[in-house]
């Protein structure tokens, strides 16, 4: 039975039997082996690719690991109120846990920014939204400044138990490979989860249940890379709107990742994020948000460039929300469209592409 990373994890965590767990089962996602992706990316005969796919968390995304324990603490404490910044998926998380515990719950949003699915889910549970008129980054100062002068408890990744649930991603992985992989790639966009992940990575060695620790690969968005150019970006561009970031609240902690591992930070454009997009789901039949395409994306980049020689090597991406939560760009970048057709078994067998269906003998019989 699925039990909550609370649960699970209660060692690695700052709980006491005096914290009340606020949980929707979350944690326990699948790791995907995708031997056809590996494939696609060019390194197929030598690197297995498994995917973690957060999407199968209770809010569709990775954001229930850290939500679960940031919302118990705060009911802990005593607190009413809790608020956050989103582009999307931590309103979605903030607004279910909230409603779960019984509290208010406010989020603000980069106005006309949030993917639909997202916005729906802080809607239905009861929040109350705001739209900005502004990016991410004039939303979390915004809350930073409001939570810091009221009794409202802060619950963007900026507060530190959102990590602490993260982290136990990585535990899930090791725990299912037996040991930690190669490399773990996955996208940056305010940068805690890389953060996470790394602190998840390096508490699991340390307790002896790794023997070691991955080379960590983050991608970030083009348009939205401040990490990789150095420098915030003030204006940050890309259809990933997940991780449309220009200043991280976690940039020492990625910089960190990145260093001590031996991995490295890079950027990848939106053509490439949305052609590993669609790629990702016609080849394994798995459907993850715009922003999971970005370690897609990076890792087919890399293995053009020989980044993983010629050794055999395990490599885990993390693919962090659900492609339902932006149908509209599936809609918008699936190769194929609904047509209208009369509703006779002439007109449906006329508008297939017979070339690709090859029916049994017995099934033409009928
Ligand atoms: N992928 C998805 C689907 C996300 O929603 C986010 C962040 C990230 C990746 C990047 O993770 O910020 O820890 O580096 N979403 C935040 C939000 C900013 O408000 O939902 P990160």
């Amino acid at each position: 039975m699925r039990k909550g990373i609370i649960e699970n994890y209660r060692a690695f965590l700052p709980v006491t039997e005096a914290t009340p767990v606020v949980s929707l089962a979350e944690g326990d996602t699948p790791l995907i082996e995708a031997p056809r992706l590996a494939a696609w990316l060019g390194v197929g005969a030598q690197l297995r690719v498994f995917l973690k796919f957060e999407g199968m968390n209770p809010t569709g995304s990775f954001k229930d690991r850290g939500m679960t324990l940031a919302i118990s603490k705060a009911v802990e404490k005593g607190a009413r109120v809790v608020m956050c910044a989103s582009t999307g998926n931590t309103s979605a998380a903030a607004a279910a846990y909230a409603a779960r515990a019984g509290l208010a719950c406010v989020v603000l949003l980069p106005r006309g920014e949030v993917a639909l699915g997202k916005l729906s889910q802080a809607l239905i549970h009861g929040a109350q939204v705001l739209g900005v008129d502004g990016g991410f980054d004039e939303a979390l100062c915004l809350v930073r400044e409001i939570t810091g002068s009221h009794p409202v408890e802060l619950v963007n990744s900026v507060n530190p138990f959102r990590i602490e649930g993260q982290k136990t991603a990585a535990f899930e992985i090791v725990d299912t490979l037996g040991d930690a992989p190669d490399y773990h790639a996955m996208p940056v966009g305010n940068a805690g989860n890389i953060t996470a992940y790394w602190k998840g990575y390096k508490e699991y060695q340390s307790a002896g249940r790794a023997t070691r620790t991955p080379r960590m690969l983050g991608f970030q968005a083009a348009g939205a890379a401040p990490l990789v150019d150095g420098a915030p970006v003030l204006s940050p561009k890309t259809i990933a709107t997940a991780i449309r970031i220009g200043n991280p609240a976690s940039w020492a902690g990625a910089i960190a990742a990145r260093d001590e591992s031996g991995g490295l930070i890079d950027k990848v454009t939106d053509e490439q994020i949305l052609e590993a997009y669609a790629a990702l789901a016609s080849t394994e039949g798995v459907f993850a948000e715009p922003a999971c395409a970005a370690p897609v994306a990076g890792l087919k980049m890399l293995a053009a460039r020989g980044f993983f020689g010629d050794a055999p090597a395990t490599v885990t991406v993390t693919l962090t929300g659900h492609g339902l939560k932006d149908p509209d760009r599936a809609i918008a970048t699936a190769a194929t469209a609904i047509r209208e057709v009369a509703s006779t078994r002439d007109a449906v067998l006329a508008a297939l592409d017979m070339s690709e269906i090859q029916p049994a003998a017995a099934v033409m019989a009928l």
